[in-house]
């Protein structure tokens, strides 16, 4: 099917990274919307090698991170960790600009993530994983094509994905961009491995579009990629 792009066994970082690189590939400064999580680590890794062998340049990215955990900026499960750990170990990776889950103003901060979003010209690439819900960042079962960076109460299913890392402190909340905005990126890859994340995936692709379902509404941006193993792709059909 047109942008679906299956990995073979064990090359499902490398085949994320390519989907990345041709999505940036002849863009000065590219503005690229980070994600976190399990999925994406492979990717990480493999764009790690990259620029260290040569094949790849991010020193003219532009980061943004997609969500943040309401929780402590410096939780080990914080996405700062996370990015802290697989994008500032890249070489010449500039700082995410992020979320600061601990503004007293959450709204404003919010508000100051999007518009740095939109004052660097929009996304150029949205990367992003899929939950096991279909959310999009944390754009979560709900969410309009149309709903903005935001502060969001995460459903039941995102808390326990969460406690995997942060125990019995697993945030109840968390700040996202929107779906508006990560849904006009120029290109939006959606990565998924796993059997888990079969049926949630075919829904995603087969089903109806639909706020029960976020990541349906990714089939309707301007270049869609969805990045798949064999396991996250089993139940797709011919
Ligand atoms: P995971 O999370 O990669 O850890 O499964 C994806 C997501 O919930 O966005």
């Amino acid at each position: 099917m047109d942008g679906v792009r299956i990995a073979a066994p064990g090359d499902f970082g490398r085949t994320c990274l390519d989907a990345l690189l041709a999505a940036v590939e002849g863009i000065a400064r590219p503005v690229v919307g980070l994600p976190t999580g399990n999925t994406p680590v492979a990717l990480y890794e493999a764009l790690d090698a990259a620029v260290r062998n040569g094949r790849a340049d991010v020193s003219s990215w532009r980061p943004f991170a997609i969500d943040e955990y309401g929780g402590p900026r410096s939780h080990p499960c914080s996405n700062r960790a996370f990015f802290a750990r697989y994008w500032d170990a890249i070489p010449g990776a500039q700082p995410v600009e992020q979320f600061d889950p601990e503004a007293s103003d959450t709204t404003a901060d919010c508000r100051r993530m999007d518009e740095s979003v939109v004052r660097a010209g929009g996304l150029e690439v949205a990367l992003l994983g899929i939950g096991m819900n279909g959310h999009l960042a944390f754009n979560e079962p709900g969410s309009a094509p149309t709903s903005q960076t935001r502060r969001v109460d995460l459903h039941q299913s995102s808390i326990v994905s969460g406690a995997h890392c942060w125990g019995e402190a697993s945030p109840h909340w968390g700040v996202t961009l929107g779906l508006d905005r990560l849904l006009a990126a120029r290109t939006v890859i959606v990565m998924a491995n796993g059997e888990a994340k079969a049926a949630i995936v075919a829904a995603a692709l087969r089903g109806p579009l639909t706020p029960d379902c976020p990541a349906s509404f990714a089939r309707d941006a301007a270049r869609p990629v969805w990045v798949l193993d064999e396991a996250a792709a089993s139940l797709l059909g011919g």
